[in-house]
């Protein structure tokens, strides 16, 4: 598979109340395997040489062994990046991630979705930048920021922009979303911004406003017809739970393909490839289950 998402750990220091993992309900203290035993799993769902690694979670710099699957990844020929909160990303930890050989961090900048004022949104652009400028003399190579855009965020994107564009730091603008139905997703969605916004969304992130992401979003929220193809999880992915459980999507855990860790290997890549067929062409696709992934 292209995409390998390990989820190191379902455990959390926040509880944002739009997370994906909120909204499935799998938020909670499980079986965790220890590092070693989930980079060999990892081995039978990678394609050598066009497979990259995304160790996420919950929160996975809570697990103090991430360094450990790192390393073994990095052993195998394996490129892992890594996505977080930041919370627990001191430059200590910087340096032990990058002497384990990650070849990219991504850090959430998830305080900007409910910030109460301007002085608020300042701390939180000093926070991150404080944290990448640490990743970055660390000598973690690939460093980026994913942006959550709600209904009011879009405001603030403007101030990090400008403070980390001068880092080199890439920022990926992703659409918070949730059911329309529910509370606060509903509420946070960013579906009514008009399109002016979006154009200036993409522009201050460099995005092409002729790519794939941007035709995406246009479709999302403009009620054209978008294309599964287009999301990473739609046929391309793996999504190697903390208990050696596979499935083929974050968002269908009806698409369970068997336990790595327990099962037989063989049976669980050829269930995975049964499931990879179904969510290339599923109907699921939509706004409640839009990837990080998505081509740009
Ligand atoms: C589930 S988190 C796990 C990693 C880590 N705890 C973090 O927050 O970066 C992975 C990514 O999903 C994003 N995310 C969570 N809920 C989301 C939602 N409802 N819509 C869009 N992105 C979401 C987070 O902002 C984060 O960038
Ligand atoms: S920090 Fe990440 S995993 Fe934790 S609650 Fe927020 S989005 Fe979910």
């Amino acid at each position: 598979m292209q995409n390998v998402f390990i989820l190191m750990t379902h455990r959390c220091q926040r509880s944002c109340g739009y997370c994906f993992e909120a909204q499935l309900g799998v938020r909670k203290a499980g079986v965790e395997l220890p590092a070693a035993r989930l980079a060999e799993l990892a081995v039978h769902l990678v394609s050598p040489g066009r497979s990259s690694v995304i160790i996420s979670g919950g929160e996975p710099l809570l697990r103090p062994d991430c360094e450990a699957l790192i390393a073994a990844l990095s052993r195998d020929g394996i490129p892992a990046l890594l996505i977080s909160n930041g919370d627990a990303l001191s430059e200590e930890r910087s340096r032990s991630l990058a002497a384990a050989g990650l070849m990219a961090l991504t850090l959430s900048a998830a305080d900007f979705v409910q910030v109460k004022d301007a002085a608020a949104a300042a701390a939180a652009v000093n926070r991150l930048v404080q944290l990448l400028e640490g990743a970055r003399a660390a000598g973690i190579p690939g460093l980026s920021v994913i942006y959550l855009i709600s209904s009011t965020s879009f405001q603030h994107l403007p101030s990090l922009v400008q403070r980390i564009e001068p880092l080199g730091v890439s920022v990926l603008p992703q659409p918070l979303c949730g059911s329309s139905a529910a509370p606060l997703t509903g509420a946070l969605s960013p579906r009514a911004l008009p399109r002016d916004t979006w154009r200036e969304i993409w522009s201050m992130c460099g995005i092409s406003s002729r790519s794939m992401y941007t035709a995406f979003v246009d479709g999302l929220y403009g009620g054209l017809p978008t294309k599964p193809a287009w999301c990473g999880m739609g046929g391309t992915a793996a999504v190697l739970e903390p208990d050696g459980e596979v499935f083929a999507c974050f968002h269908r855990r009806d698409l369970q393909c068997g336990n790595l860790h327990s099962g037989n290997p063989a049976a669980v890549r050829q269930r995975l490839k049964l499931a990879a067929m179904e969510t290339a062409t599923a109907a699921c696709f939509g706004e409640h289950c839009v990837s990080l992934f998505s081509g740009r």
